[in-house]
């Protein structure tokens, strides 16, 4: 059989996908059939279906088939479990105890502001002094020539980013992806039928050549890119950097979603991508990760000459987003403790990197932000170890959703959603023990 054959049915079948032949969920024809439609033979099939389960396009069942990835695969990478016995590091959301008192109060002072105005329709995404919450975050952390116009609101930054790609791609389009990102985008794209192609990436974040031969090569209609604490690697791009990003962009007349929703863990703000691409650049920041993600409070600054056509994808998706949640943001902006809640989260970020670093040992040098990426060592196969540390209530993130070609051999950590240190500790000790633990029951399994 030749190497390129079974790519070769692997890219039909991926084409059928992002088509809509073979919808989300539904089951692939069995080998043999395959084989004979495709003129090739059923070893050959089978073997393009492993590629597809690897790269967590479809998943095969024994006894059931193979069947395209559904819906979002977001559910198996990141658990909102509420339950006090596990130990969660697959999510990352603030350390939400030390915000509950200024959101109490926050609560408190917008419910003293309700008028009919407050709780009835707006238009332009949302009341004017709302879009001023946004102005000010975001400028806060490093983006400039945000207004109350082109400033638009959201229900948090993931509707940022599914809104942004339906109104700028098509079905088949390629979208132009950091090599390893969040999968919340990958579960856009896949949704949604956009391709995606991974950008090459070293310390700093994407790499000019990367982004050069992608821009070349594959012709995207969207680069998105986070570039602060970047989800998963950690990584964060320093400002020569980013301007070189956004010369390469502006010279290929792409669009750029930056997604900058870690931006205010940065010691000192870095200058945004988007200052350098008035007009090709979308901006895109949420509180989520700051103050709390059950706000769903999130931000679009949107070029000119494109506001009208984000507007009305909002009012087409969501009318508009609560503006009662946008409240309880304005308060606690214009007392300034939005600001004091990024600081602490920002330092308490820095004290459970410290604690990892130290009980892990991870390969990867010290950083600022939620979480980190941790390469396994070789007698870990990922798939393998997040299910033996969910069998010990320790629930922790697969490389492999997010990665979006190559395989990985990490785990991304979370070191901020457990609330109490002592039980970090514990969790990370726990983490620690498994790791080293080598016996023929980790060994990797075959696929
Ligand atoms: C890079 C990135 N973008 C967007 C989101 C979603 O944020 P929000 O809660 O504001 O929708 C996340 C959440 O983990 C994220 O890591």
């Amino acid at each position: 059989m030749s190497e390129a054959k079974f790519k070769q049915i692997a890219q039909t079948i991926i084409s059928r996908i992002t088509e809509g032949y073979y919808p989300p969920n539904s089951k692939l024809p069995p080998h043999r059939v395959l084989a004979d439609e495709l003129n090739t033979t059923p070893v050959t099939v089978a073997k393009a279906y492993k590629l597809l389960v690897e790269q967590n396009r479809v998943e095969s069942f024994v006894g059931r088939g193979t069947f395209v990835c559904g819906e979002s695969q977001l559910s198996r990478v990141i658990h909102a479990s509420e339950d006090e016995t596990e130990f969660n590091f697959s999510i990352l959301q603030p350390c939400l105890s030390h915000n509950i008192i200024a959101l109490q109060d926050g609560f408190q002072k917008a419910a003293t502001r309700i008028t009919p105005q407050l709780i009835g329709y707006a238009e332009y995404s949302g009341h004017q002094q709302h879009r001023q919450v946004g102005v000010e975050w975001a400028a806060r952390y490093g983006l400039s020539g945000g207004t109350l116009e082109n400033t638009l609101l959201t229900d948090g930054a993931q509707n940022a980013l599914a809104l942004l790609i339906e109104a700028l791609t098509k079905p088949g389009d390629t979208i132009a992806i950091e090599s390893l990102t969040y999968p919340g985008i990958l579960a856009i794209a896949s949704l949604m039928r956009r391709e995606v192609i991974g950008i090459e990436m070293d310390a700093h974040g994407i790499t000019p050549d990367g982004l050069q031969h992608v821009l070349q090569t594959a012709k995207p209609k969207v680069v998105i890119v986070v570039p602060s604490h970047q989800n998963p690697t950690g990584v964060s791009m320093p400002a020569a950097r980013r301007e070189i990003i956004a010369q390469l962009i502006r010279d290929s007349h792409t669009w750029l979603i930056e997604d900058d929703i870690y931006g205010f863990l940065n010691p000192a703000p870095i200058p945004a991508i988007c200052n350098w691409l008035p007009e090709q650049g979308f901006h895109v920041t949420s509180l989520s990760k700051a103050i709390s993600p059950a706000l769903r409070c999130g931000f679009i600054k949107v070029p000119d000459a494109q506001i009208s056509t984000i507007n009305a994808h909002i009012r087409a998706n969501i009318w508009l987003s609560s503006p009662f949640n946008y409240q309880v943001a304005a308060e606690l902006v214009s007392s300034g403790m939005a600001f004091e809640l990024a600081q602490r989260q920002q330092q308490l970020a820095q004290q459970r990197q410290q604690i990892a670093q130290e009980i892990l040992t991870p390969e990867t040098p010290h950083q600022h932000g939620y979480h980190i990426w941790l390469k396994l060592p070789p007698h870990w196969q990922p798939e393998r170890f997040v299910l033996e540390a969910a069998k010990r209530h320790l629930l922790v993130s697969s490389g492999s959703y997010f990665a979006v070609h190559q395989p990985t051999n990490h785990i991304r950590l979370s070191l901020m959603s457990i609330n109490s240190e002592a039980r970090f500790r514990e969790g990370l000790h726990q983490l620690k023990d498994l790791i080293d633990t080598c016996t023929t029951s980790t060994l990797p399994f075959q696929v």
